[in-house]
C-alpha cells in the first residue's frame, strides 16, 4: 500500500474523488488540483487505466521546504535512491515551480537528477542515464511557495491524452475535462447525449467510452509505472485483459454530435474512427437552429461549449447564438437537461432559461462554469 496524489483540472476534485472511491481506493481526500488516496499496485494500475478525470497519478516520496537549488540538491540526497531505481534504469525529471525562490524549473529538475546520479556514482561507481522521452523511472517535482514535493510519476505523459485526437483544433476541450463535465452533469449513459456544437466531438467520444464501459487508457502505449523495478507484468496484463473484456459493443442510447462547420464534422468523424466509435456515433453537419431530439427516445442530456470570443468586443458577436440555443431547447426539447460550459457569464445569461446551478472549473488558466438550465 502506498500514498498517491492524482492531479486534475481544478474544480474536478470531487468528481475524481468519486471515481477513485468507485475503483476501491482508500483514504480518498480531495485537495487543490487533485485527490490523495492510498492503494496497492493493482489499484495503481487500475487508476491509470480507468480514471477519466485524472491528468497524472503521482507517488510522493519526498517533501521539503527549499529556498535554493543547493537546498533542493541536499534534500534529494537524503533519500536512499536504490529503493526506486538501479543504475541500469533511465530517468527523467519533470518540474513545475510557482511563487518560490527557485524560479527556473529546468535548472531545478537538473539539480534533482544530479543529486540522484551523484549518489549512485559515489556508492556504486555507475549512474543511471537520462531519457527525457520515455524514462523507465520518471519523476515529477512540484515546488509551490518554496515547498517541494518530489514524486514518482506513474503516468508520465498526461492521462488526458487518450490518443484519438492527433490534430489540435482551434478550441478543443481537454478530454479529461469533457469526461469530468459529463460526470458532473450526472449524465446517465443509459440515456441519450447530444452536443449541438460538437467541434471535434470530445463530449460525444468521452460519452461513448463511458457508455461502452471502455477504460480511457486501454490503448495507451506506456504508463510510467511499467518501467519501475517493482512492476508486476502479470498483474498488469490481467487487469488490462479484464478491461478489454469489459468493453460493450453497443450504445444503450444514441449519442449525437452536430456542428455548423463542415471541417469540424470531418475532424469529429476522424477522431471517432481513431477512438473506435465511428459506427456508433451520429455525427452530422447542422446549424444549431435545426437541432432536434433523436426520434423515439426518452429525453437525456444536451451539453455543449459554444464559442465565447476570447478578445474584448468579440463576445457580443455570440449573443444571438446563446439566445438561439435557449430558444431551440426551450421549444423543441421538452424534458431534456441543458448544460453549457463557458467562461462568459454575460453570454450564459443570454440563454434566457432558468439557471438551475453553475459549477466553476479551470480550463487551462481560464475560469469557466458549467451552467445547468431548467425548463421555462
Ligand atoms: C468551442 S468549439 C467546441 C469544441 C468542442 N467541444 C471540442 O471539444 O472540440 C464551438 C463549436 O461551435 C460551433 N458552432 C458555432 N456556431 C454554430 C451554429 N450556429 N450551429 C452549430 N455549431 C456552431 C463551431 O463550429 C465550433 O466547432
Amino acid at each position: 500500500m502506498h500514498g498517491y496524489f492524482a492531479t486534475c483540472v481544478r474544480g474536478l476534485e470531487p468528481v475524481l474523488a468519486r471515481e477513485l472511491t468507485a475503483l476501491g481506493a482508500n483514504t480518498v481526500e480531495p485537495g487543490r488540483g487533485g485527490v490523495s488516496f492510498r492503494g496497492d499496485s493493482a489499484l495503481l494500475y487500475r487508476s491509470g487505466l480507468w480514471l477519466r478525470t485524472a491528468v497524472r497519478v503521482l507517488r510522493p516520496i519526498l517533501e521539503a521546504d527549499v529556498f535554493s537549488s543547493d537546498e533542493l540538491y541536499d534534500a534529494v540526497r537524503t533519500v536512499k535512491w536504490e529503493q526506486y531505481l538501479t543504475p541500469e534504469h533511465t530517468l527523467a525529471v519533470d518540474c513545475n515551480v510557482r511563487d518560490s525562490a527557485i524560479t527556473h524549473s529546468q535548472y531545478a529538475a537538473r539539480r534533482v537528477k544530479d543529486a540522484i546520479c551523484d549518489q549512485f556514482r559515489e556508492r556504486l561507481g555507475i549512474r543511471p542515464s537520462v531519457d527525457p522521452e520515455q524514462p523507465m523511472v520518471g519523476f515529477n517535482l512540484h515546488i509551490h511557495k518554496n515547498h517541494a514535493i518530489l514524486s514518482l510519476d506513474s503516468s508520465w505523459s498526461s492521462l488526458h491524452k487518450r490518443g484519438y485526437r492527433p490534430i489540435q483544433t482551434i478550441a478543443p476541450l481537454n478530454e479529461a475535462l469533457a469526461a469530468g463535465l459529463l460526470l458532473q452533469a450526472g449524465w446517465n449513459p443509459e440515456t441519450p447525449l447530444v452536443d449541438p456544437m460538437c467541434g471535434s466531438a470530445t463530449f460525444c467520444i468521452e460519452g461513448a467510452w463511458m457508455a461502452l464501459n471502455r477504460a480511457p487508457g486501454l490503448t495507451r502505449k506506456w504508463f510510467g509505472f511499467q518501467g519501475w523495478p517493482e512492476f508486476d507484468r502479470e498483474l498488469w496484463n490481467a487487469i488490462r485483459d479484464d478491461a478489454r473484456a469489459a468493453v460493450k459493443k453497443e450504445l444503450p442510447s444514441p449519442i449525437v454530435g452536430t456542428d455548423v462547420h463542415p471541417g469540424a464534422i470531418e475532424l469529429a468523424k476522424m477522431n471517432a474512427r481513431n477512438a473506435g466509435v465511428a459506427n456508433l456515433l451520429h455525427l452530422e453537419r447542422k446549424d444549431l437552429g435545426q437541432a432536434r431530439p433523436p426520434a423515439g427516445v426518452q429525453p437525456g442530456v444536451v451539453i455543449c461549449n459554444p464559442p465565447y470570443g476570447e478578445r474584448i468586443g468579440e463576445e457580443k458577436e455570440w449573443i444571438p447564438l446563446y439566445t438561439k440555443l435557449g430558444q431551440v431547447i426551450g421549444e423543441h426539447w421538452p424534458g431534456w437537461r441543458l448544460f453549457v460550459f463557458t467562461s462568459n457569464d454575460m453570454l450564459a445569461r443570454k440563454v434566457k432559461l432558468p439557471v438551475k446551478q453553475r459549477v466553476p472549473f479551470f480550463n487551462g488558466k481560464i475560469e469557466c462554469q458549467l451552467w445547468e438550465y431548467g425548463a421555462k
